[in-house]
């Protein structure tokens, strides 16, 4: 195999005689997502380095032609680099993330560039890491871990690292998009909790579930939980025991956890974050963290990443990690083979796919990603600007598989 060397830093390159050129910024989990674009003609330049390449670096690679690009969610995707983009002959972006706030899609909507992201496949591990850092933060594991390890457990003791029982207490949840729920469901049914949430929309599908649910706590003669639609988010902030932030970033969710409403939450509530970092002003964090030592956080995102807010690190009622929530095998290979599969199709000339769904790219979550029992649809499986570029949609009769 060959590699290159563009923007100071090496290149491996697969399928060295591929029509397309793709650019693919980190090297990806699993290998299926190298077959799908080897599949559709692709020469793949891999960039073998692990630091966040600057907006100049990758300009540099993407050089004077580039086809298209598989980018990280560390880069700042702009109009002036969707513009080089453009101006090397590229015909398609996409993220490596369902999140997609460091992607101005408007302007690569204006240079006729479509967007991808990988939405579907993250919902489930996300969760998982929102449920290990609630708990972890209720229970001072990290903290308790480190006293154990450093020699320091010299008798067991009625009060030692005594934490917050999460059975039958109050969730909130601010967001119950897929994570969210997810979330919430998984919490709710394993500890009986009470949620209170707030979403523009009530989530009926989600409501219909904790219908479910309580018939069955009925039927085994334990009391049912209760929900609530959260007339405002402030609510959800005064009541909760364990708040959960699952809203997308954008203008309207930056800080939306500030010093003013993190004074809101009781002194002894867990705040848990694996949604993106500027949703919560981490100054003020830190500083409500030092005021309120019964008060707990998990973490998983970060304001500045990867620079953490000063403080943060030293305090023992956080619990932090780096933004690994979505970082199992399935979900990586799955994201890596729907990044690969936008590039690919809309290469091919594919239409977009027209439903969430991404099991018929990448199987049932669990199963193994990296060969699905059935051939892909013949569609780019999620194409953010679809609509805005006029592209073609696959028509839900041959959607069905
Ligand atoms: C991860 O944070 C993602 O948005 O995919």
């Amino acid at each position: 195999m060959s590699s290159v060397r563009q923007g100071g830093v090496e290149w491996k390159v697969y399928n060295a005689q591929g029509k397309y050129r793709v650019l693919v910024t980190k090297t990806l989990v699993g290998d299926r997502w190298i077959r799908e674009l080897e599949n559709a003609g692709c020469r793949i330049e891999v960039c073998q380095s692990r630091e966040i390449l600057s907006n100049q670096q990758i300009a540099e690679a993407i050089g004077d032609h580039c086809d298209a690009v598989i980018g990280q969610l560390t880069e700042k995707w702009n109009d002036e680099l969707f513009g080089v983009l453009k101006k090397a002959g590229g015909v398609v972006y996409s993220n490596f993330a369902v999140g997609f706030d460091n992607i101005d899609v408007a302007a690569a909507t204006k240079h006729g560039i479509p967007v991808g992201n990988t939405p579907g496949v993250l919902t489930e591990a996300t969760a998982e890491m929102a449920v290990c850092l609630t708990y972890a933060a209720a229970r001072h594991l990290l903290e308790a871990n480190k006293y154990l390890i450093e020699g320091k457990y010299k008798s067991w003791l009625p009060d030692l690292f005594l934490g917050q029982q999460i059975f039958r207490k109050k969730l909130g949840v601010i967001g119950t998009g897929r994570i969210g729920s997810a979330y919430a469901l998984s919490m709710v049914r394993a500890n009986l909790m009470d949620l209170v949430y707030y979403d523009k929309f009530t989530n009926k599908k989600m409501e219909e579930q904790l219908e479910q649910f309580n018939q069955y706590l009925k039927q085994i003669g334990e009391k049912p939980i209760q929900y609530t639609n959260a007339s405002s988010m402030e609510q959800v902030i005064r009541e909760a025991d364990i708040l959960s932030l699952h809203p997308n970033l954008d203008s309207s969710t930056y800080h939306l956890m500030n010093a003013e409403r993190l004074q809101q939450m009781k002194p002894d509530a867990i705040l848990v974050n694996c949604a993106r970092g500027p949703i919560i002003d981490e100054v003020a964090l830190v500083e409500h963290c030092k005021r309120n030592p019964g008060f707990t956080a998990g973490l998983d995102v970060f304001e500045h990443e990867p620079a953490l807010a000063p403080g943060l690190k030293e305090l023992p009622n956080v619990v932090i990690v780096p933004h690994i929530a979505s970082a199992t095998f399935w979900t990586r290979s799955a994201m890596a083979t729907i990044a690969a599969l936008n590039i690919a199709s809309i290469l091919k000339g594919y239409p977009c796919w027209s439903s969430g769904d991404m099991t018929p790219f990448v199987g049932e979550p669990g199963g193994s990603g990296e060969a699905p029992s059935q051939v892909p649809p013949q569609a780019a499986p999620s194409i953010l600007n679809a609509k805005e570029l006029g592209l073609q949609f696959l028509q839900p009769s041959k959607a069905a598989l």
